[in-house]
């Protein structure tokens, strides 16, 4: 058995499809790079027949990642798997992922096939995509669910066909531990040609189980998690990457494998998805919560001062925990702009996003004298984007007195043209916010509105979530800057602007 185990990331794929968490397809990209430089192995990149925006998606993240495979999920279907193959065919090395459900709710419900048709496709289906790469995965929708003997008869049948991996999803997440890993132990063991494949875990966490439900299945034999940064996905979410590469390193005692990733990356790809997606990490959530490494209690600070293994079994520095730098101030030329974001994996296609970024740059340090990795992170957000941005925050102005209703004026560039309108209500933003409807006239439903400090002190960065529901179609807006109610602003434009470029897209289970 390998002492490899495989990292395949599906936050771009299956933690996107959690209502809310919509991203662009530059924002798929800069994640990516992120997922690329933490050497996550397989980076499922989208679902390439949902839309042609996904298609774009997966196409750029496969041009643009080189040392990760990249993959499309694919129904098993023709139309599929040639759109997941056209997809991935720029990626220096690609993966079609394509499945079929087999528990017998699904199959009769859902399918209305016979278990023989249910084969007959996926092995149909696993054929096809060798045809774009030797790599192909074959999952079984439901499988924590489906009858044993059954999955035993099609993952034989996909191996045979051509199947490189074996996914064993738990989609609905009811599985328990030792049940979850009892399972994958029997089907490597009772699969005649289980030797030919990897086997792998893909867990929901309906039931708080997801991440101990991988960790049993890779005791039992399994060599690939299916996860996402910060347990992103549909309902309970799913494994989150974070916790399972950290338990089966911190446990090497216990488990015979270990995973490839570099941790020190873990606190920035979190960061950057939960600011992408609006899914803000709660405090206590283990690895990446602002908690997860801060002793309040007395006597846990008093033993780790002594000691600090007494109370610490990780290192918050090894998955990038104050990791805060001091990189550049006012006086810094665009060289060293320039290096330090190649450090953190942001490269500019043109000079003209470069000197934009770089005068984006000036302007915050005549405003705050330090500035950290997560400033520049929070600045080039707002500069990377490739999307046509036919509203631009031009000016705005906001007086409010205790007491008095807060007026705001806003000044809009739509599409060129210069746009003006005052709004008077009791909060500087919502003031702000009616100001932009006034000129913007779309029907929208703001479903979330979060503010948060990049760094630490008064004069931080402030960055603002909005989350916009608009004919049924959900996106996020980001803004940050030293002022919040300009970063507000700015995250409401940016998701106005998401909603007038974005397309509709299907959901792959349904
Ligand atoms: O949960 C699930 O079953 C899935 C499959 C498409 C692998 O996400
Ligand atoms: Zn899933």
């Amino acid at each position: 058995m390998s002492d490899k185990l495989i990292i395949f990331d599906t936050t771009l794929r299956d933690g996107e499809q959690s209502p809310g968490a919509s991203m662009t397809k530059d924002e798929k990209v800069r994640i990516a790079k992120v997922l690329e430089k933490m050497r996550v192995d397989v980076i499922e990149a989208g679902f390439a027949i949902a839309s042609q925006g996904d298609f774009e998606a997966v196409s750029a993240v496969a041009k643009a990642v080189k040392d990760s495979t990249i993959c499309s999920l694919a129904r098993a279907l023709d139309k599929d798997i040639d759109r997941a193959g056209e997809a991935v065919s720029h990626a220096n090395s690609s993966r079609i992922h394509t499945f079929i459900a087999t528990s017998d709710i699904h199959m009769e419900k859902k399918l209305g096939m016979t278990r023989d048709e249910v084969v007959a496709q996926a092995v149909h289906a696993v054929k096809r995509a060798r045809k774009y790469t030797d790599d192909v995965e074959f999952s079984a929708e439901d499988a924590g669910r489906s009858d044993i003997d059954f999955l035993c008869r099609i993952f034989e049948a996909a191996i045979n066909a051509g199947a490189t991996t074996i996914n064993v999803p738990d989609t609905v997440g009811y599985n328990i531990p030792h049940q979850f890993g009892e399972t994958m132990r029997s089907l490597i063991e009772r699969i005649p040609n289980s030797d030919k494949a990897i086997f792998s875990a893909h867990c929901h966490n309906d039931l708080g189980l997801a991440v101990s439900n991988s960790l049993s299945a890779v005791l039992n034999g399994a060599r690939q998690i299916e996860c996402t940064i910060n347990g992103l996905g549909e309902r309970a979410g799913n494994t989150s990457l974070e916790e399972v590469v950290m338990a089966v390193r911190t446990r090497q005692d216990i488990f015979d494998c270990d995973t490839n990733i570099d941790a020190q990356h873990i606190v920035a790809a979190s960061r950057l998805v939960s600011s992408v997606t609006g899914f803000v990490v709660q405090p206590n959530k283990a690895i990446v919560g602002a908690n997860a490494f801060a002793h309040e209690a007395g006597i846990h600070q008093d033993g780790v001062l002594k000691h600090r293994e007494t109370y610490e079994i990780m290192r918050a520095e090894d998955v990038g925990w104050n990791t805060n730098k001091l990189v550049l101030g006012k006086h810094s030329g665009r060289n060293a702009f320039k290096a330090r974001l190649k450090e953190l994996g942001v490269e500019f296609d043109s000079e003209e996003s470069l000197n934009n970024a770089f005068r984006r740059f000036k302007d915050l340090a005549d405003k705050k004298h330090e500035i950290f990795d997560e400033d520049l992170q929070a600045l080039v957000s707002e500069t990377q984007s490739e999307m046509k941005e036919s509203i631009r925050l031009v000016a705005l102005k906001v007086s409010s007195e205790t007491g008095e209703d807060n007026i705001a004026n806003v000044t809009l560039s739509v599409d060129g043209e210069e746009k003006h309108a005052e709004a008077s209500t009791s909060g500087s933003v919502d003031a702000a916010y009616s100001a932009i409807n006034k000129i913007v006239d779309v029907d929208l439903n703001l479903q979330l509105y979060s503010v948060s400090n990049v760094t630490q002190g008064t004069d931080s960065l402030g960055e603002v979530n909005v989350r916009l529901e608009h004919d049924g179609r959900i996106v996020n807006g980001q803004g940050a800057d030293t002022d919040i109610i300009t970063a507000s602003a700015k995250a409401y434009i940016n998701g106005l602007n998401k909603i007038l470029a974005h397309r509709m897209r299907a959901h792959p289970q349904v």
